[in-house]
C-alpha cells in the first residue's frame, strides 16, 4: 500500500505556482463535465478459472493459518517516473490479476479460507486525486476497472485498499509472502519462507491453462525468433550491431505478448560465450556466430526461454559447426532422459557425460572424463559453468525458492515445464583453449513439457541441428 500523490515541492508551496488540491475553483471545474467510460478487466479468457484453483491447492496446505501476498509497486526512477510495472508471479498465479498495489489476503476460517483481493480503486472524476494521483488517477493513467468489474470478472471478493486499513490488525500473526513484506512489518504478520517454498513447489506442475499460455509464449518467441533472423542482413550492412536485433526482439515481445521474458541476449562472436550478455551494444561480426537467448513473456505473464546460436551469414565455420554439432549431442541426450517418474537430475548428467566426452576428444580435460565428472572433479563445467536447465512458468527461472528435495532432488511428474540448454562457452581469453575455439559460444535451449508418457519439445519449431539452422537462418532472409 503507498501513498503516490504528488507532493509539491517544499519551495512552491505558498508560491504563485499553487498545488490544484488547494485551488476550489479549479476542483470544482474539473470535477464535472465527464462521460462515463466503460472499464473490463483485460483477462486472458480462463484466468478467473486457474486462479481459483490454485488458490484450492494452497488453502489445503496452510489450514488454519491466514495468508497474505501484495501485488507490489514499481520501483521509482525519478519522481512520479517509475520502471515498469510487472507483478509478483505468486500473487498472479493467485489471482490472474496485475493490478499494482493490490493484496490478496485468504482469511483463515474453519474448513478454509476466505479470499479477498484489495485494491486501490480508480480515482474518477469527483475524486482528487483523479487529477493528483499519478499512480491510480484516470486523468494519469486513463480510464481503468475498478472493484465491481474485477469482482465480476475475477469471481472473487474485492475490495478497496482502505477496507484492509480498517482491519489490519487482524493481519497480526498472518503468514506474508516476501512481496508483502512491508505490509507484514507494519501489520505483525511473519515473512514465511515456508510459504514461498510451499508456492514454489505447488506452481511446479501446471495445469492445461498454464500449458496453454506457455504454449502461446513459445509460440510467439518462435515468430520473433524469425523476425530477429530477418533482421540479421540489415544490422551488419547498416552496422546496427547487437542492439538493432535485442530491440526487434523486444518490439516483437511487446506487440504479441506483455514483453520480454527476461533480458534478452544478443551475443555476436566473443560476446557469444558470456552467459549473460545483456549489454547488446557490440557489432555482429559477419562470420561468427551470433547467440540469440530470448523469450517472450504473454500477456498472463508465462514466459517463454529459449536460445539458438545462428551462423550470422548463413553458415558455420568447420570449428563453430564441431562445437554446435557437440552442444547437440548433449542436448539430444538430456531431452531423451525427460519423462515422468525419471530423477529431474538425469538430463543433467546426460548432457555432461557427452560434454565431458567431447571435451576430453578434444584433448581439453586436464584430468579423465569420469574424473571430471566425479563431484570432486567438475573440470568440465570450465567451459559450461552455468547449470542446464530449470523450470519455466510465469517466472524465467520458476519455482527457485523449493526445497533441493522438491526441485533437484525429485522425480518428474507430467505437467512440469522446464528448459533443457547445454552449451559451450570457449571464451576469447581462454588461454587453455586453441586460438580456432576461442570466441566461440554455443547454447541450444528448448522448453520442454513433461507428459503423461514422455514429453514434448514446446519449441521444436525451430531446429536444433547445424544443417537445419542454417537453412532456417538461410529462409528468414529469403521470406524478407
Ligand atoms: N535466459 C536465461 C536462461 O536461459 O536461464
Ligand atoms: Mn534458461
Ligand atoms: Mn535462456
Amino acid at each position: 500500500m503507498t501513498d503516490q500523490t504528488i507532493q509539491p515541492r517544499p519551495p512552491y508551496a505558498g508560491t504563485r505556482y499553487p498545488r490544484l488540491v488547494e485551488v476550489p475553483a479549479f476542483r470544482e471545474f474539473i470535477a464535472q463535465g465527464w462521460d462515463d467510460v466503460p472499464t473490463h478487466p483485460d483477462l486472458p479468457e480462463g484466468a478467473a478459472e486457474a486462479a481459483a484453483s490454485h488458490r484450492t491447492r494452497l488453502s489445503a496446505a496452510f489450514a488454519g493459518q491466514t495468508l497474505v501476498l501484495c501485488a507490489g509497486v514499481a520501483p521509482v526512477r525519478n519522481d512520479d517516473a517509475s520502471y515498469g510495472f510487472r507483478a509478483d508471479s505468486s500473487f498472479v498465479w493467485l489471482t490472474g490479476c496485475q493490478t499494482e498495489d493490490a493484496v490478496l489476503v485468504m482469511w483463515a476460517r474453519p474448513g478454509g479460507h476466505d479470499a479477498v483481493l484489495y485494491m486501490p480503486p480508480p480515482f474518477r472524476p469527483g475524486d482528487d486525486g483523479f487529477f493528483s494521483n499519478a499512480l491510480h488517477g484516470e486523468l494519469w493513467v486513463g480510464p481503468s476497472a475498478g472493484i465491481a468489474e474485477w469482482a465480476q470478472a475475477l469471481q472473487i471478493a474485492v475490495e478497496p485498499l482502505a477496507a484492509l486499513e480498517a482491519r489490519s490488525g487482524d493481519l497480526r500473526g498472518a503468514l506474508a509472502a516476501r512481496s508483502a513484506t512491508d505490509l507484514a512489518a507494519a501489520h505483525g504478520a511473519t515473512v514465511s519462507t515456508d510459504l514461498e517454498r510451499t508456492l514454489s513447489t505447488l506452481r511446479m506442475v501446471k495445469d492445461e491453462w498454464e500449458i496453454g499460455q506457455l504454449r502461446e509464449a513459445i509460440d510467439a518467441t518462435v515468430s520473433g525468433f524469425a523476425a530477429v533472423a530477418a533482421e540479421i542482413p540489415h544490422a551488419i550492412s547498416a552496422d546496427l550491431g547487437e542492439r538493432w536485433l535485442q530491440g526487434t526482439f523486444d518490439r516483437h515481445a511487446r506487440t504479441f505478448g506483455n514483453g520480454p521474458g527476461y533480458s534478452t541476449i544478443v551475443g555476436s562472436g566473443a560476446h557469444a560465450p558470456i552467459l549473460h550478455w545483456v549489454r547488446c551494444d557490440g557489432p555482429i561480426h559477419p562470420d561468427q556466430a551470433l547467440l540469440l537467448d530470448m523469450g517472450v513473456e504473454a500477456r498472463s505473464l508465462y514466459t517463454a526461454d529459449v536460445t539458438r546460436t545462428v551462423p550470422a551469414q548463413g553458415t558455420f565455420s568447420a570449428a563453430q559447426r564441431e562445437v554446435h554439432d557437440l552442444v547437440e549431442r548433449a542436448h539430444r541426450a538430456g531431452l531423451d532422459r525427460i519423462r515422468p517418474g525419471t530423477a529431474y537430475l538425469d538430463f543433467h548428467f546426460a548432457a555432461m557425460q557427452v560434454v565431458a566426452q567431447g571435451l576430453h576428444d578434444w584433448g581439453l580435460l586436464p584430468v579423465s572424463v569420469d574424473e571430471a565428472l566425479s563431484p570432486q572433479g567438475q573440470q568440465h563445467r570450465r567451459y559450461l559453468a552455468c547449470g542446464i536447465g530449470h523450470h519455466l512458468g510465469l517466472d524465467v527461472h520458476d519455482c527457485s525458492q523449493a526445497h533441493y528435495e522438491d526441485y533437484m532432488g525429485a522425480d518428474l511428474e507430467p505437467g512440469v515445464v522446464m528448459t533443457v540448454e547445454p552449451g559451450l562457452y570457449f571464451h576469447a581469453h581462454d588461454l587453455t583453449l586453441p586460438p580456432e575455439l576461442r570466441g566461440i559460444g554455443v547454447r541450444l535451449e528448448d522448453d520442454v513439457l513433461v507428459t503423461a508418457t514422455g514429453s514434448e519439445v514446446l519449441s521444436g519449431a525451430l531446429p536444433i541441428d547445424a544443417a537445419g539452422i542454417e537453412a532456417w537462418t538461410r529462409q528468414q532472409w529469403a521470406a524478407r
